[in-house]
């Protein structure tokens, strides 16, 4: 039987170069799409698949992501003599009772591989989900939760994939699956940032998975590979030779807000669908048309 998923692991801890300077003194995931930050994105979907302990492996210049979970005694304070109520039930709600937070630190970012080795001893011997921020996936159910309920049915680690324009595989982690068309997908084969000649099919592995804790061990060996880094990719390329890993083609749009271009298309169409800004910011842009 598949034993239940308590943990979020967000590795947090890259540099973000992308994003450079707004990357210099904050957090790549502190960048806000429309009014919450990436980060908080991240936690309301592991929260809404069952994630009670959120682990955060933090690197350099990511205070304030602690901050922003912690609780502001100062602000509320100030929120409840200016009687602004919904402000204060939107600060406090951040992360509700009975869920955990925990920092580690990741001394020097050895690669996403070596972030998610950090967290083994908070997670503990069970399966756990990790999400990658800066991947926003608006979807009706959260594509975690459609993801533990895959788990939930196959107890075996799942990959969240998408596919990819073909001259794009070069950015992503690429699987390849038994039988493409069938409704589970287990992963044969899986390689980092393969060039399209070599791409053993365009389904690219996005930022979520749900892991198994054999995970563990297969990264505590690893070497660095692509870009000298410890890469998640080549550990669980050989977890393929112990068990089963499954793919699953989850449903919604996703944002790679990793990339300017990701995250000014995000920033639109989330602008779009929100329910006080969506109509008038519909308006400006149909007048910027003309
Ligand atoms: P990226 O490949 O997006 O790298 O990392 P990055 O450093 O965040 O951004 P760029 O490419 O320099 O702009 C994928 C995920 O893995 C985390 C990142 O925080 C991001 O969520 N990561 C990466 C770590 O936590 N530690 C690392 O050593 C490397």
């Amino acid at each position: 039987m598949a034993s239940r998923i308590r943990s979020a692991v967000f590795p947090v801890a890259g540099r973000g170069t992308r994003f450079l300077p707004a990357t210099k003194a904050s957090p790549k995931e502190m960048l806000p799409i429309v009014d919450k930050p990436l980060i908080q994105y991240a936690v309301e979907e592991a929260l809404a698949a069952g994630a009670t302990k959120l682990i955060f492996v933090t690197g350099a210049s990511k205070r304030a992501i602690e901050d922003h979970f912690d609780t502001d005694a100062e602000l509320e304070r100030a929120l409840e003599s200016g009687g602004k109520d919904e402000l204060l039930k939107l600060v406090r709600d951040i992360v509700p009772d009975g869920v955990d937070c925990i920092y580690i630190r990741q001394g020097v970012p050895l690669g996403l591989g070596h972030a998610v080795l950090c967290a083994r001893g908070a997670v503990g011997a069970e399966p756990f989900f990790v999400h990658l921020a800066d991947d926003l996936i608006f979807s009706q159910t959260a594509c975690l939760e459609q993801m533990r309920v895959h788990y939930e049915r196959y107890a075996c680690s799942v990959l969240g994939v998408e596919r990819v324009p073909e001259d794009q595989t070069g950015s992503y982690g690429i699987v390849a699956v038994e039988d493409e068309a069938g409704s589970v997908q287990r992963v044969t084969r899986i390689v980092e940032k393969p060039d399209p000649a070599a791409a053993p099919s365009n389904l690219a592995v996005v930022g979520r998975y749900i892991l198994t804790p054999a995970i563990f061990d297969k990264l505590a060996v690893t070497d660095r590979g692509a870009g000298n880094e410890i890469q998640l990719t080549d550990a669980i390329a050989s977890l393929l030779e112990d068990e089963p890993v499954h793919a699953l083609e989850f449903d919604g749009v996703r944002y790679d807000c990793g990339s300017k271009l990701g995250y000014l298309r995000a920033t639109v169409e989330y602008g779009l669908r929100h329910s006080e800004l969506g109509g008038r910011f519909r308006d400006y842009l149909t007048r910027l048309k003309h």
